[in-house]
């Protein structure tokens, strides 16, 4: 049997990972400033991690949501108090997708409503909702129907005003960082002018946080910048290292009923402790404060990098962009240097979304990397 075959696939088969880095079938080391699309958050084969996720394997790795399960609760904890939202609800699952799929319902359930707002550049994923408020027509099947979402260009206040006066709208969507469109973000305004319309209009606001979220931003939501508070927040990627598990945070006003959301895998023990291992770390290492400073160093780094003419982002989810293609140049990192960075829906930009566990000398051989490329 073969394998479906809908990746793009470098030549390069990896075979363990350490902290930043990752070790190929010839023991070759790579510097791994991608995280295997951000999700790597706390480092490859963090002790701590393995640790947890072990010990839970000898007690139960799995049974379903018909039991009680403490975990779960001991997960919804942690979270709450880390990400400051102690008074919302947890529902998990196990996949940015499905995050964005229950959000949506819950909003629909709430205000009975199905005109969703989203933004030219979007990425939500690849399930039927989700691809439905996805700015790119190539992903979508005659099945996707999207004929029930509007989109607005990101930070275009009139046509977003514009787009609640001519619609009854069931939710806005928005990603808190643009990550596969080059990172781009909403700015303040936009933030609160979403906020605001939401609230008067009984309209529901999610933030997607899927690749944003977690610290990776220098804050544990990078929406926390705009000093605006969702009604739901989708999490995923960083969320268990590489652990499949994802969440949606929700409003207290949002009442569950039995039956109204449900999963077989979402909320697993395993899963549960691979998310407490990684919360835990983020805690004890300050890693939301690590990732700041870090981003803060690889900014001024490459603000002397002349051939580079826009960096966007915070923390450590940034986008260089240069005035030329970047495939070339990501190319000479990855074969000749061993950097592995990402590459964006801009031909132009290239992606930076390392572990929060980096240090200033990565960025020195990252930057030392780069420099030498673009020789
Ligand atoms: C912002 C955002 N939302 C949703 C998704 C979908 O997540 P998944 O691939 O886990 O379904 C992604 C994945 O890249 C993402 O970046």
């Amino acid at each position: 049997m073969n394998l479906f075959d809908v990746y793009p696939l470098f030549n390069i088969e990896l075979k363990n990972g350490k902290g930043c880095y990752v070790y190929d079938q010839n023991d070759i080391k790579y510097l791994d400033f991608y995280g295997g699309h951000a999700v790597i958050s706390i480092g490859h084969a963090h002790p701590h991690y393995i640790q947890r996720i072990t010990a839970q394997l000898d007690q139960l790795s799995f049974y379903s949501n018909s039991v009680q399960l403490a975990i779960q609760q001991q997960l919804a904890d942690k979270l709450g108090t880390v990400s400051g939202y102690i008074d919302y609800n947890l529902f998990l699952i196990n996949s940015g997708a499905e995050a964005i799929e229950n959000a949506l319902k819950v909003a629909s359930f709430y205000n009975n409503r199905k005109k969703i707002i989203a933004f030219n550049g979007s990425f939500h994923g690849r399930t039927s909702a989700a691809v439905a408020i996805t700015d790119n027509p190539k992903i979508k099947a005659p099945i996707n129907s999207d004929e029930h979402v509007i989109f607005v260009p990101l930070n275009d206040e009139a046509a977003l005003i514009n787009a609640f006066q001519e619609n009854e709208i069931c939710a806005v969507v928005v990603e808190s960082i643009q990550g596969l469109n080059g990172i781009y973000e909403p700015t303040v305004s936009f933030f609160q002018l979403i906020e605001k319309l939401c609230k008067a209009q009984n309209a529901v606001f999610i933030a997607d946080e899927i690749q944003s979220g977690y610290g990776r931003s220098g804050k544990f939501f990078a929406h926390q910048y705009a000093n605006v508070q969702p009604d739901i927040i989708t999490m995923a990627k960083g969320m268990g290292n590489g652990f499949p598990i994802a969440g949606i945070l929700t409003h207290p006003k949002f009442v569950a009923k039995h039956g109204m959301l449900g999963t077989t895998f979402g909320g697993s023990p395993l899963a549960c402790a691979a998310g407490l291992a990684v919360l835990e770390v983020i805690e004890k290492e300050n890693l939301i404060e690590n990732a700041h400073q870090i981003g803060e160093y690889i900014i001024a780094q490459c603000q002397q990098i002349p051939e580079i003419k826009s960096i966007r982002g915070k923390g450590l989810m940034i986008g260089l962009e240069f005035d030329f293609p970047i495939k070339d140049l990501r190319n000479k990192l990855l074969f000749e240097h061993r950097v592995f960075v990402g590459n964006s829906n801009n031909a132009n930009t290239l992606r930076l979304l390392p572990s929060m566990t980096i240090g200033k000398p990565e960025v020195d051989i990252f930057i030392h990397a780069l420099k030498s490329c673009l020789k």
